[in-house]
């Protein structure tokens, strides 16, 4: 499976990077993480049939039309999705590279919500996307704080790692049923 990955958190020490990156170890194939940070504001006068688009945005899609499956791991803001992951998704939108493809959603909080309005709202836009959004394949994680390892950077709790193990083989599950 060729995955790419998106976080919703541009946060140096982001414990959803954490969760990300022990997610990808777990990946049989190949895996790249998307540059959200470096994409401009969505504008749709940017996005017309005739419009080049801005060089991360055209990077972006290249990297989503290659992939078997997208893996998206974010934090909740505020009830909500962080506006640097949905500003990348709204790129997204028009271009069609999402349609079809296998996606899971996982959302990681220190709190025992586990990011749920984030993870519902991110899996509602990427079905109105026409993205296959993998339900077995979407978690979220509680309490993430003591689940990670701050040396490695990656997750250390066992009922988490067998979560995430269980994620990804529904994602390259979905990505089977396509080939
Ligand atoms: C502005 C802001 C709003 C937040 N709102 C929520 C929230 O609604 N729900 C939640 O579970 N955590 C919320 N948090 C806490 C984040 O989950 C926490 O900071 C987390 O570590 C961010 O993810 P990261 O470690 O991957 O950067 C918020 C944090 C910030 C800075």
């Amino acid at each position: 499976m060729r995955l790419l990955a998106l976080s919703g958190s541009l946060r140096a020490r982001s414990s959803n990077g954490a969760v990300l990156r022990s997610a990808l170890d777990l990946v049989d194939g190949t895996t790249a993480i998307a540059d959200v940070g470096a994409l401009p504001h969505f504008n749709p006068d940017l996005d017309g049939e005739d419009a080049t688009p801005p060089a991360p945005v055209a990077a972006l899609r290249t990297a989503v039309a290659a992939a078997d499956a997208l893996l998206i791991v974010s934090p909740e803001y505020a009830h909500g999705v962080p506006g640097v992951l949905k500003n990348a998704l709204d790129w997204l939108v028009s271009s069609g590279e999402c349609v079809h493809k296998p996606v899971a959603v996982i959302t990681a909080s220190p709190f025992p919500t586990g990011g749920d309005h984030a993870n519902a709202q991110l899996r509602e836009t990427l079905r109105m996307m026409t993205g296959d959004v993998i339900a077995a394949a979407c978690l979220e994680i509680p309490a993430i704080g003591p689940k990670i390892d701050p040396t490695t950077e990656r997750v250390t709790d066992e009922a988490t790692l067998a979560a995430l193990r269980e994620s990804i083989g529904h994602l390259a599950a979905g990505s089977l049923r396509l080939t």
